[in-house]
């Protein structure tokens, strides 16, 4: 069953019913200021930093579900209601939700009125536009008042909804004209202020929360809107929150736009007030009058739209399959960007005060957006780097806002540095900026204490090799990117974190996962030094790149599949003498990525286990068979039921691993098979079984141990995203930038043919017509570039902006 559909031409989906099995969201922003937004306008905006910085307050897990807003309110002769159904919920008699690429758009109509309000944030300002359009389209005159409602967040949004004893007491506002100011905390330590604007007179307003709905009651029924008349009224403590309200007479057919704003400003200290206790307003004038008619909100909506259109550009499929063509050209590449952005912080699982960006996170999310905008790839990777400390370890995660690392999670956690040469091998990939390797970066955020870019990535490589365990395979630490395999933490506490504590001495749990992310991040990391001229390092490296292949086909592996890990005791994990969790998915992909076992059977034995004991029929699952008990030695991951999560969900990340280990076995059909069971549009029929968008991946589907197999969990913030790009995009596609140019290497199924690709690398464009005429899954057979036939498949950067015509012939 469906609740929508795709309007590809529009790159939007609609969404036709308020009442979507779980809110469907989007997102936005994509500079400094963010907004989050669910089908019927729920949500909240921040600056930079969810937690930090929080503009507008929102109640997770509320009741009911997504109560909290950017809410507008009609009232008319007969009745009150809203035009994006919540919060009061009356049935409209018409509705309609766009959610497009950076903005949505909710369509209503009741009792004559039609409402539609955009929602998006225009690029290079802090704020977020609604423009409000408001049409009679019936036969009389209709008379309303419309009434607008946020409510201020007192900006630390854990303060904001656990220290009441303060906040009840801080709470503080200006009025002038049409705008609502919120000005908390800013007499004291604060620069900042935010406001809630509307380009029109008003009639009233209101910013005292318990005066605008009544005491006792419900958004749905606020005091104010049912009596059709704001109160004036000025918070002073308590709960600051933005109301206007504005008469309105239409004529039959006649439209009416209203512009509501709100927005975000940072002040010099010197320059915070115009007067005592008056904060000084001249930037949000300024913003205001920026936006103040339709046509600079068309114009500047116009720009955000050029702005995506470009982005999503850089590289087109036009294949036979629609579902594959709207996932890789508009709804993965916007998801990679939106995980990019927001790390794990803020989404509807995600509260936004939990996690900052996370160390392995970022550098994986980089892989599906370093090609939108590779200079704010550039100083992510820098960002990153910059928190990694001299032993070449990490912190977990640092704050947006501060840049800094985390303290209270720490680090410990030991395949986080690999991924900085990741992130940063597809960086240069990408670009050809080798530069970058010659910044120098504090450790530690020390700018006392730094070291270039290929040094942190010496000491990333570095910190495997000094932290091996007993079978010379690295060891695991707190977790590696399994982050609830927790063999370090004999947890018998129920209020302590299994990924903070660590009672064991952690000197002999070892991670055959790392060992298969070392193999393939160490054959990066030669190949660099390779590049730059440094063969005697490059040799270094593959030395011990071999020794640890090696020791995973020595220690790592068990007659059919790759071991997942070494316990505290020295027993495996992963393996058939194992009751349960005989087998596990991550180092199956990350070993065959890497191409151990390749030559010797070893990796396709292992994929195979994967296709017999894992796929199902809603994707792979994590392990099998399933954790039913719960054990001190495991951590984390058998504390979940059978079938949720890391305990044999289909934990969509890790997906793609396989699919791109397919690819390296040239197995098309079956990488295919894997990439269509979990990409969303291929779902969009199950749409009430999986329950979540059906435009974004979700970081899990339930498995098939679980009760509600099927039903996805944790939309949007999930790795999954740039993995899925990066396998559909590199791999079965097999678009492939590389140092000196592309690598054209598709695996695809037999019956694939005459495949368009427009990929855009740097300044060029190459419009790659792949042909299939023999049905072969992989392999190239000849190649013309502009018309000549070439040799192999590796097309040399052109370094200019013309267009080049790529035919590959497969066979
Ligand atoms: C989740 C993981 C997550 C970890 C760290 C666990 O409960 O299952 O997916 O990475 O917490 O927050
Ligand atoms: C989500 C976390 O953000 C990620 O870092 C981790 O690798 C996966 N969960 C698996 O545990």
């Amino acid at each position: 069953m469906k609740f929508g559909y795709f309007d590809d031409k529009n790159k939007e989906y609609v969404i036709q019913t308020p009442k979507t099995p779980y809110p469907w969201i989007n997102y936005l922003g994509s500079e400094d200021f963010f907004g989050l937004i669910s089908n019927t306008a729920g949500g909240y905006c921040f600056y930079k930093d969810a937690r930090l910085r929080r503009v507008t307050r929102y109640r997770y897990n509320n009741i009911p579900l997504d109560n909290g807003g950017r809410y507008y309110y009609i009232k008319d002769e007969k009745d009150f209601y809203s035009p994006t159904w919540m919060p009061v919920k009356s049935e409209l008699d018409h509705y309609e939700c766009r959610h497009g690429i950076g903005y949505s758009k909710i369509k209503a109509i009741k009792n004559d009125l039609e409402t539609e309000i955009l929602y998006f944030i225009p690029l290079g300002d802090n704020a977020e536009i609604h423009k409000v359009t408001l049409k009679n389209v019936g036969n009389n005159d209709k008379e309303f008042t419309i009434f607008s409602f946020i409510e201020f967040c007192l900006w630390n949004a854990y303060d904001d909804m656990t220290n009441y004893q303060r906040t009840y007491s801080i709470g503080a506002v200006e009025v002038e004209g049409s705008t609502i100011f919120h000005k908390t905390d800013y007499r004291e330590r604060r620069n900042h202020y935010s406001f809630y604007s509307v380009n029109h007179p008003i009639n009233g307003f209101d910013t005292d929360r318990d005066a605008f709905l009544g005491q006792y009651n419900g958004l749905n029924e606020p005091e104010t809107v049912i009596k059709g008349m704001s109160n004036n009224s000025m918070a002073s403590g308590w709960n600051p929150i933005g109301s206007h309200s504005i008469k309105v007479k239409l004529a039959p057919n006649e439209e009416k736009t209203l512009i509501f704003t709100i927005g975000y400003i940072e002040n010099n200290q010197e320059e915070k007030w115009k007067a005592e206790d008056v904060i000084n307003k001249e930037q949000a004038y300024e913003l205001l009058e920026k936006y103040n008619n339709d046509t600079a909100v068309e114009e500047a909506f116009e720009k955000l739209g050029n702005h995506w259109n470009n982005l999503l550009n850089k590289f087109v499929v036009e294949s036979h399959d629609e579902n594959l063509n709207r996932m890789v050209n508009i709804w993965n590449p916007y998801q990679c960007m939106v995980t990019f952005n927001m790390s794990r912080s803020a989404s509807y699982f995600e509260t936004g005060i939990g996690r900052g960006m996370g160390f392995r996170d970022s550098n994986q999310d980089l892989l599906g957006f370093v090609h939108q905008i590779p200079e704010k790839a550039r100083e992510r990777i820098l960002d990153i780097a910059s928190t990694q400390l001299e032993d070449g370890s990490a912190y977990h995660q640092y704050q947006p806002l501060t840049k800094k690392g985390n303290h209270e999670i720490g680090g410990g956690f030991n395949d986080d540095p690999l991924w900085l040469i990741l992130s940063t091998t597809a960086y240069i990939k990408e670009t050809g900026d080798f530069l970058i390797l010659q910044e120098e970066i504090p450790y530690n955020c020390d700018i006392n204490n730094t070291g270039t870019l290929l040094e942190h990535l010496e000491k990333s490589f570095g910190f495997t090799l000094n932290n091996l365990g007993p079978h010379g395979l690295p060891l695991i630490g707190r977790a590696d990117w399994n982050d609830c395999l927790n063999l370090n933490c004999f947890s018998e506490n129920p209020d302590e974190s299994f990924q903070t504590c660590d009672n064991k001495t952690g000197k002999t749990a070892e991670s055959v996962f790392i060992a298969g992310m070392f193999v393939y991040m160490g054959k990066e990391l030669a190949e660099l030094y390779k590049r730059l001229g440094s063969d005697n390092k490059s040799q270094k490296v593959l030395k011990e790149v071999e020794k640890m292949t090696h020791a995973i086909e020595t220690y790592g592996y068990d007659e059919e599949w790759f071991l997942r890990a070494y316990d505290y005791y020295g027993n495996k994990i992963g393996s058939k003498e194992n009751e349960e969790g005989k087998l596990f998915i991550e180092p199956q992909g990350f070993c065959v990525m890497a191409g151990i076992g390749v030559d010797n059977g070893k990796a396709l034995k292992a994929l195979d286990s994967v296709d017999r004991h894992l796929n199902t029929e809603y994707g792979a699952v994590l392990l099998w068979p399933a954790y039913t008990k719960y054990q001190t030695h495991l951590g984390e991951i058998s504390s979940y039921p059978p079938g949720y999560k890391e305990n044999a969900g289909i934990f969509c990340h890790n997906n793609p691993w396989i699919m791109i280990a397919e690819t390296v076995l040239g197995r098309g059909e079956k990488a295919f098979e894997y990439y269509s069971k979990i990409a969303p549009s291929y779902l969009e029929d199950i749409s009430e079984k999986r329950r979540l968008e059906p435009y974004v991946y979700a970081q899990m589907i339930a498995g098939r141990d679980a009760v509600r197999e099927g039903e996805a969990k944790n939309s949007w913030l999930t790795g999954t995203a740039a993995w899925n790009y990066e396998a559909i995009t590199k791999w079965i596609l097999g678009i492939r930038p590389d140092y000196d140019g592309i690598m054209i290497d598709p695996c695809i199924p037999k019956d694939w043919d005459n495949i368009l690709i427009k990929r855009v690398f740097r300044k060029s464009t190459y419009e790659i017509s792949i042909k299939n005429p023999e049905g072969v899954c992989k392999g190239v057979k000849k190649i013309l570039v502009d018309g000549k036939e070439q040799e192999g498949n590796y097309i040399s950067a052109f370094n200019d902006s013309s267009i080049h015509r790529i035919e590959v012939i497969m066979g």
